[in-house]
């Protein structure tokens, strides 16, 4: 069975995470989306609330499995037999840290990376653009999931109230 790890803090899941999500899960028998777990980072939004908007945005996918992880993504992978990561890549930007992960991961366990071009749509959305749009009043909710559009409006009207 081809089992692949789409990795990231998720904070919160875009349509283009989700648009990934779609594109590996069709190229693997099984897609685990794994939230890292960072003590160090506090985030808008808690793991659990991650887990539970992911679980959402990918329930018509049937070979997803939402989890999370703490520590190093390679140790993950090999701990559930996962030969694969996937990342997308937004712009040229994205290339060169993306790039040394990937060899740094595969120079660890020997784990590959493949990268999936975003839709051009979503090339130019960030999970902390969102963020910040939507809490300076800007409407994001053509960029996200409608459960995480409103997952993330419950967020700022109960920081600003
Ligand atoms: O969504 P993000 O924050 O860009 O995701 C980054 C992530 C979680 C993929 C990366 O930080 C990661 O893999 N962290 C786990 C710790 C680790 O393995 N670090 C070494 C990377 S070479």
């Amino acid at each position: 069975m081809t089992h692949a790890v789409c990795p990231g803090s998720f904070d919160p899941p875009t349509l283009g995470h989700l648009d990934i999500f779609g594109r590996a899960a069709g190229l693997f028998d099984q897609l685990t989306v794994a939230v890292l777990v960072n003590p160090d980072k506090r985030g808008m939004f808690t793991i659990d609330e991650r887990l539970d908007l992911l679980r959402a945005t990918t329930a018509a996918l049937p070979n997803v499995v939402v989890d999370s992880f703490q520590g190093l993504l390679v140790d993950y992978c090999a701990a559930n037999d996962i030969r694969a990561i996937v990342k997308g890549i937004r712009a040229v930007s994205d290339f060169d840290y993306e790039l040394q992960m990937a060899q740094m991961n595969h120079g660890l366990t020997g784990v590959d990376t493949l990268f999936i071009p975003t839709a051009p749509a979503y090339s130019f959305v960030s999970s902390s653009l969102v963020k910040q749009v939507a809490s300076y009043g800007g409407d994001v909710r053509q960029l996200l999931p409608d459960v995480v559009a409103s997952a993330l409006a419950d967020k700022i009207n109960s920081s600003a109230g």
